[in-house]
């Protein structure tokens, strides 16, 4: 590795390429970063939610081939958006032997990435100035992970660039932390929440308070002992019959009950007053599934229109009501100076509302993601590698590799 080249650029700009892959969306983007302050040079996700949503869910095997074919495409697309912003890199990498020391390897286990990465037209143009590469290593879908960190790696080598491992729950962090209007193009900074923080991270796949002291200084006090809030989401709406992923469509079902006035389903709060701050969803989705089974049907046999839309109110604020008791319980057993909520579902808007409401009660700043960085996506990888950036020597260490069930924590090689 060059260490010359990336240190001469440390003092002006560094540019990162943030690649995301833990799960149904493929995304790339690509940021500049002076100081405290970045700037985004182009930013796309490719989601695959219209394929998975024929099989109720997220289908491994399709989503790492899925994540294959796209991200060779995605990258070009990206890198010509980007191009009037981004400087060329003199560099000129030995393209032949670099993709065939990867063959070997990368062939087998992600061939859609192999192929379409070694007939690649960028691999003609001059190699673009990029700086360092944040990799989504978890947590996720294994095969998932696997095919970004290949894809990041490969790149590594062929520019001459470091890879830095970034934990997709701390991009949800400071996805939040990001400014609505950052992606206009201009320098922005990160917003500064004042600490310690609490973050609450609701996803697809994961349900966690965390304990914020700083950047990269993380403890999880709280996570779901079964089914995140996302997929108890996703599974509620398939019981009434919407398609995947369900969060927003049961939230829309809801919305259309509170403007009817048709009266919210009585269901369980589960573990609202356990006393600790942890949460379980199951119950709930199976509590609609038993409702479900006495609920009046229609002309079709399909569920009464106005019954499932009382089901998705229902449903909708027994998880507002549970997570507002978990995040109460939590600033007050942290004494916490702000929040902080993020993840897919953190699009909700009864939730946000919600959210919003404590944090007033508080009077504690709250920080939201804006709609583009809601759900899965790059930007909020890239930034993260920015804010480490300067432990880049630690990263050189550390061995890549996909962990699918990684826990927020405070890994040595980040502080
Ligand atoms: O963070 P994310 O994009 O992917 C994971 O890392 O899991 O979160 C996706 C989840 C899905 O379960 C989706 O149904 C849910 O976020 N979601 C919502 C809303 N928008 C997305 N859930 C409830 N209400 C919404 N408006
Ligand atoms: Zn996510």
């Amino acid at each position: 590795m060059n260490k010359s080249r990336t240190r001469s650029n440390r003092s002006e700009t560094t540019v990162i390429l943030g690649v995301e892959t833990s799960c149904d969306e493929t995304a790339l983007a690509l940021i500049e970063v002076r100081g405290a302050e970045m700037k985004v040079l182009a930013a796309l996700v490719h989601s695959q939610a219209d394929l998975h949503s024929a099989y109720g869910g997220v289908y491994p095997a399709l989503a790492k081939r899925e994540h294959g074919r796209n991200l060779v495409p995605l990258l070009h697309k990206l890198l010509s958006k980007a191009s009037s912003r981004t400087r060329k890199s003199s560099y000129s990498p030995a393209v032949n032997e670099i993709i065939e020391s990867f063959r070997a390897e990368v062939g087998p286990q992600n061939p859609e990435l192999f192929e379409s990465f070694a007939n690649a037209d960028f691999l003609k143009a001059p190699a673009p100035r990029v700086d360092a590469i944040a990799v989504t290593e978890g947590p996720g879908l294994e095969p998932a992970l696997w095919v970004g960190i290949n894809f990041a790696r490969m790149l590594g080598a062929l520019w001459n660039a470091p890879v830095m491992p970034i934990d997709h729950m701390e991009g949800h962090i400071i996805g939040s932390l990001l400014p609505a209007d950052i992606v206009d193009g201009a320098w922005r900074r990160l917003a500064g929440a004042p600490m310690p923080s609490i973050a609450l991270l609701i996803s697809g796949g994961h349900t966690e308070l965390v304990r914020v002291d700083d950047i990269g200084k993380y403890e999880i006090i709280g996570a779901t002992r079964d089914d995140a809030v996302g997929e108890a989401f996703d599974k509620a709406a398939r019981l009434l019959s919407l398609p995947y992923p369900g969060g927003p469509h049961l939230a829309e079902l809801a919305r259309q009950a509170a403007d009817e006035g048709v009266e919210p389903l009585e269901l369980p709060r589960p573990m609202i007053g356990s006393g600790d701050l942890d949460f379980s969803f199951a119950g709930l989705k199976t509590a609609v599934l038993y409702a479900a089974g006495k609920a009046p049907r229609s002309g079709d046999g399909g569920l009464e229109e106005r019954w499932r839309k009382a089901a998705a109110r229902g449903f909708e604020e027994a998880v507002r009501d549970v997570l507002a008791a978990k995040l109460e319980k939590a600033l007050e057993k942290t004494g916490a100076r702000s929040i902080i909520a993020g993840g897919g579902v953190s699009a909700n808007r009864i939730l946000c509302d919600e959210f919003q409401g404590i944090a007033r009660e508080h009077d504690i700043p709250i920080f939201l993601p804006s709609k583009h960085v809601s759900g899965d996506n790059a930007l909020m990888i890239a930034a993260a590698g920015a804010l480490h950036f300067d432990c880049l020597a630690k990263h050189e260490k550390t061995s890549l590799r996909a962990h699918g069930t990684k826990k927020l924590g405070s890994p040595a090689r980040l502080i």
